[in-house]
Formats: structure tokens, C-alpha cells, sequence
């Protein structure tokens, strides 16, 4: 290890851009060195496509990374997202022999293992295992098992699943790029690291990822990810709707959207215009801005409601998630807090991004970037210590970390 800490690299495979970052830990704080950013190609609402030209799109935004930092990236930790990505806590439990042993490591590992032993739906595989709580002999939540004598271990453990035509895509666009693929981070989660205080992680909330073609959803609950899940509506619906409805390009969509556009009807000026440029012509003409935020809110409104959906038909009440943690690009829209924490019944709503410091802030400390700063954060920090396998781990799909240790070292043993 490096004086200054191992580096690792992240690739969000974003649906609107590819960033690519080389980050560091220094004093358990995350330092980016450097990042490379490009237009994403062949992913639509978070899943990849055409594997050829997402691989030549995150091939630009790594050699611009490598521009940067000089130096050639062989690992790269990547993200799977997309609305088929799904979650489920399963118990998986160990006796220890003889009765009233101390707890190893290696017995939680076994009882995490069980928990994985579930029968998998044809063509869909686990993209990761993390243990949420430890109990011994049916106390709830022992926050440091290890060396604590029981007579059986039983752990609750998140697990996320994917498409395997999707790992394997992925897969295949390291190995074309000639990179060793050596984490695969669920997207909602990443996110969630990402944008997150150690603090807000203590308290129970959703993070919601407005992306450019999906949404993903993280319900944080006691310091830990206990549900992920995406919905295949981003903020780029809204632009399309309003070229569509307003018969105008799609720049010039975009541009309204993020200029002028508000999903905040009650705040609108019933008298104010804006202008807007129609198809085909140079031709502007007023528009009231009411309609603008018409359609903005009606189509957000539908995504807020889809992800609440989601997120009750997950088995949890919004009286539980008091908080709604916004992020993603979608977020900067104006209005957007009021609509998904409407749709949440939510107390709070706050806007979250990467709390970056140092050069890199302007670029990355905005909410495009939680996802990439979050995969690097997962890609720092070791396994559990107390759950690492004796063996070295060779591949991300043998890697374990429990959620809180990525968020509060100190506390470990
Ligand atoms: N100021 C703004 N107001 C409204 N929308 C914005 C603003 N800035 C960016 N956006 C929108 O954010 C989206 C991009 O967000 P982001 O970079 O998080 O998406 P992504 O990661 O590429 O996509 P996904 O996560 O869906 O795969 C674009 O649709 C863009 O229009
Ligand atoms: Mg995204």
C-alpha cells in the first residue's frame, strides 16, 4: 500500500454519461485524484444495450481518467443498475459446536453462505450478499459477534439479484477493455454511499437516485440498505414529453427543463412566460410557464409514484422512512423535493450529494456524481474484517462487506 492509500477506480454506466474516478482513502475519508467523464452510448434506462458501444463509451471516459492521473487503471470496480435489479433479506443461521463456543468469523461466513443458498429463478443470478445483522441465540442486532460465546449464529443478509445477461454483458466490457472487473456495486447502493453522512445513515429514510433513465431507490434502515430496487423512468421522460407536448427539439427541451422547468405548481406565477424556440424553426414564441410545470409535475409525479410502489410493495410503511434522501442529476429540479416526498409522506426531504473536499469538488461534489463516488467508497473499504475468508478474495462475487463497516471503521474491533 501506497503512502497515501491504495487508489481504486469506479465506472458509474450511467444511461446520459459514463464518470470514471480514481479516488483514495486518506484517514477514512474519500479523496478523488482524478476523474473522466463522456457521453454514455449503448445503456438505456440504466441497463446496457449494445455492449460495443458502451464499452467504446467507457473506454473514453477511463483514458481521459488515465490522462489525468498518468497512470494506467488495470481494476476497476463497476455498477449494474436498471429496473430489473431486485432485493431480497433472507435468514440464514450456523449452530456452534461445542455448545457455547466464541463465535468465529468463519461461523458467520458459513451462515451467510446459507442465506445465499436460495433457489434462483432461471437466468437470474446474485450480484451481492450483505450481511445486515447478527444474532445470537435470537438477540437481535449484536453489533460485534466475533469471540462471544452462543449456541447458534444466525444472520439476516440483503441480497440483490440481476439478469445474468446483464453481469455478463457487463462482464464481457471489462474483459474487451482489458480491465479486471473486481467489484460489481447494485447501482441504489452505490448511490446511498455516495450521497450519505455517517448520521443520515443512522436515520431511517429512502434514497431515491433521479438518473437521466431510471430511478433507484435504497431504503436505509438502522445503518444499513435493507431494500434496492429502480424504476425504468428518469428525468430525460420529462424532456421528452416536453418536446412532444410543445412541438419542440429535444435541446431545446432540455434546456426549458433545466433553465426554467419547475415541478412546483402552486409556485407558479400564473402570468409568467417563457420562451421557446419551435421545431424546425427560429421562430420563438411565449409559453406560459404554468403549462411548462404542468407537464413537468404530472410525469414526475407518475416516477414519484412508481417508486413508492416499489418501495411498499417491499414490505415497508412510510411511516418508517421518515426521511427522503434526493440525489442524481433529476434532483436539481426545481420542485422535485416536493413531489417525492409527497409520495412518501415524507417529514424531510433533502437533497444529497457527494460531500467531496479539494480539487475535484466542483466537478464531482454535485448529485450526477454519488453513484461513481459511492463505487469507489464500496471498492476502498476492505471486507469485514472479522468475516474476511482465510483465503484471499479473487473475485467479486466471493467479496462480502457489511454495510456499516463502509460507513463507520472506528467502531469495528
Ligand atoms: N438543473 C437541472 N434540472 C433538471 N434536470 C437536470 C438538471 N441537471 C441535470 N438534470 C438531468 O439529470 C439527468 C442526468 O442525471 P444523472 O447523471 O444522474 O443520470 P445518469 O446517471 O446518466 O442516468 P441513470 O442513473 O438513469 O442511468 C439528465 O436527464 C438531466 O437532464
Ligand atoms: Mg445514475
Amino acid at each position: 500500500m501506497s503512502p497515501h492509500g491504495e487508489m481504486a477506480c469506479s465506472v458509474d454506466i450511467g444511461s446520459s454519461k459514463v464518470l470514471a474516478i480514481a479516488a483514495r482513502k486518506v484517514d477514512d475519508e474519500i479523496r478523488v485524484v482524478g476523474y473522466g467523464a463522456g457521453p454514455s452510448r449503448g445503456i438505456e434506462k440504466g441497463q446496457i444495450t449494445d455492449p460495443e458501444r458502451a464499452a467504446g463509451a467507457i473506454n473514453y471516459a477511463m483514458e481521459r481518467l488515465e490522462r489525468e492521473i498518468g497512470e494506467e487503471v488495470k481494476e476497476i470496480a463497476l455498477t449494474i443498475g436498471g429496473a430489473q435489479l431486485e432485493s431480497a433479506a433472507t435468514q440464514g443461521f450456523v449452530p456452534i459446536y461445542p455448545e457455547g463456543r466464541p463465535v468465529r468469523g468463519t461461523d458467520i461466513l458459513q451462515a451467510v453462505e446459507h442465506c445465499r443458498r436460495v433457489t434462483m429463478p432461471a437466468g437470474r443470478e446474485q450480484v451481492l450478499a450483505m450481511p445486515r445483522e447478527v444474532r445470537l441465540d435470537d438477540n437481535r442486532g449484536t453489533a460485534s459477534p466475533v469471540g462471544q460465546s452462543a449456541k447458534r449464529v444466525e444472520v439476516v443478509t440483503l441480497l440483490v439479484t440481476a439478469p445474468s445477461s446483464s453481469v455478463d454483458a457487463i462482464q464481457l466490457i471489462a474483459d474487451q477493455l482489458g480491465r479486471r472487473m473486481v467489484e460489481l456495486v447494485p447501482t441504489p447502493m452505490a448511490s446511498a454511499l455516495g450521497s450519505l453522512s455517517p448520521d443520515q445513515m443512522e436515520s431511517n429514510g429512502v434514497v431515491i437516485d433521479l438518473g437521466h433513465g431510471t430511478t433507484s431507490l435504497a431504503v436505509i434502515r438502522h445503518g444499513s440498505v435493507a431494500f434496492v430496487g429502480a424504476v425504468p423512468i428518469g428525468a430525460h421522460h420529462v424532456t421528452r414529453d416536453l418536446a412532444q407536448l410543445l412541438d419542440c427539439e429535444l435541446p431545446e427541451a432540455e434546456r426549458l427543463k433545466c433553465e426554467c422547468g419547475t415541478a412546483d405548481l402552486p409556485g407558479v406565477n400564473p402570468e409568467e412566460a417563457v420562451m421557446i424556440r419551435q421545431k424546425g424553426s427560429n421562430h420563438q414564441r411565449a409559453l406560459k410557464k404554468r403549462v411548462l410545470a404542468e407537464i413537468i409535475s404530472s410525469r414526475l409525479r407518475e416516477t414519484a409514484r412508481h417508486a413508492a410502489e416499489k418501495v411498499a410493495r417491499g414490505g415497508f410503511e412510510f411511516n418508517d422512512l421518515p426521511t427522503v434522501y434526493l440525489t442524481g442529476g433529476g434532483a436539481l429540479l426545481n420542485g422535485a423535493d416536493t413531489v417525492f416526498g409527497d409520495a412518501f409522506g415524507a417529514r424531510r426531504v433533502k437533497m444529497v450529494w457527494p460531500r467531496l473536499v479539494g480539487n475535484h469538488a466542483r466537478h464531482l461534489a454535485v448529485p450526477e456524481a454519488s453513484v461513481a463516488v459511492g463505487t469507489a467508497r464500496y471498492a476502498l473499504s476492505a471486507g469485514v474484517d472479522e468475516l474476511q475468508p482465510v483465503r484471499g478474495v479473487d473475485s467479486w462475487r466471493e467479496g462480502l462487506k457489511a454495510f456499516q463497516s463502509l460507513f463507520r471503521r472506528a467502531e469495528r474491533n
